[in-house]
């Protein structure tokens, strides 16, 4: 992907997570694994689960709306949702999440990339700003997990969680200033599509956990690196590295062939688990809140996921503060 000619600048963040926690030990009760297995192979502690009756629009809707309060707006010209957990096959999300957020007529479409479907859908929003089709454009990432993974399958239920995450982008001045998207890069390999795949006619997702885990380290360092080069930085030049929340091992691998010292490497897993689209979002907003971004700071996002697919962000983060729903 270029560099678009109108500057796209990230000016708001938004989350919702569901209230309830499922804890290690919750999972332990009905399976046969453990706290200590789940904690020290993957980084989790607790992820967040919706209740009945909660579909992945109304998460998406709160976070969208949670990120226009952000950014001090009431509207935006196009919604995006990106998503693996639709509520429904058809028609796509995005309608419905607009119309709940009180944007009547904004364009409106789903994104399916998994989990580097935040990534996809900024690098979209970033051409289309920088192409002059749109002035903002809301990019969510929201995922209901739990309404396909199988509960008895230890591999992938101790793993994922609910929630949504959600940055506004908008037509900038400035290429290089605060909250500027300056690059994005994104690829897929299909031939690995049965790795993370929800089998045609069946209800839940099957995951080759190991081979995926192979595969994401050495991906997600070469597309992190062509990002960094592609805006004339080095990779210890990265202020905060936020990778996709997968498995807390596979950031700190990824990190040290970056070359880069732990405390860049951004991380919430051990709250949320793995929220597939959302994750990015997610982990971006803790650190905020955590005061461990600052207005300046080169950070790289950097996804990889079923599809495969990957893809990696470069920007300046902006002056905002995250609003949670
Ligand atoms: O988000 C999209 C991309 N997804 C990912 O990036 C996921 C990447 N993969 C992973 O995070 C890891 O592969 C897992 C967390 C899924 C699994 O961890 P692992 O260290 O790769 O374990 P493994 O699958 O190689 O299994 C090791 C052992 C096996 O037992 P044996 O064969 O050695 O006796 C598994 O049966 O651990 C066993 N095991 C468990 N034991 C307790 C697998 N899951 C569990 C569990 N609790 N939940």
């Amino acid at each position: 992907m270029s560099n678009s000619r109108i500057p796209a600048v990230l000016t708001g963040l938004g989350t919702c997570l569901p209230p309830r926690t499922v804890t290690n030990d919750d999972l332990a009760q009905r399976l046969e694994t453990s706290h200590e297995w789940i904690h020290s192979r993957t980084g989790i502690a607790g992820r967040r689960v919706v209740d009945a009756g909660t579909g992945t629009a109304e998460l998406a809707a709160a976070a969208g709306s949670a990120a226009l309060e952000s950014a001090g707006r009431s509207s935006c010209d196009l919604v995006i949702v990106a998503t693996t957990t639709p509520d429904r096959a058809c028609p796509a999300t995005a309608p419905q999440v607009a119309s709940a957020m009180g944007l009547p007529g904004a364009a409106a479409f789903d994104l399916s990339a998994v989990c580097s479907g935040f990534v996809y859908g900024l690098s979209v929003a970033a051409a289309m700003i920088g192409a002059g089709t749109f002035g903002s454009v809301l990019v969510i990432g929201a995922e209901r997990y739990s309404a396909i993974v199988d509960p008895q399958d230890r591999g992938t239920a101790v793993i994922f969680g609910d929630g949504a995450g959600a940055v506004l982008l908008e037509r900038g001045q400035e290429s290089v200033g605060q909250g500027a998207v300056l690059h994005t890069e994104l690829g897929s390999d299909g031939t690995g599509n049965e790795l993370i795949t929800v089998p045609p006619g069946e209800r839940y997702l099957r995951m080759k956990g190991r081979e995926v885990y192979t595969r994401a380290v050495p991906t997600m360092v070469e597309s992190a690196r062509r990002v960094a080069a592609a805006v004339g930085w080095q990779p210890e030049d990265i202020d905060a590295f936020v990778g996709h929340q997968a498995n807390l091992r596979i950031l700190e691998s990824v990190a040290k062939r970056l070359g880069l010292p732990p405390e860049r490497m951004i991380t919430n897993i051990e709250e949320v688990g793995n929220t597939a689209a959302a994750s990015i979002p997610l982990a971006l907003a803790s650190a905020a809140d955590r005061g461990l971004l600052t207005p300046g700071d080169r950070v790289v996002l950097t996804a990889f996921g079923g599809g495969l697919t990957w893809g990696s962000a470069a920007l300046l983060w902006p002056d905002l503060r995250p609003v949670h729903r």
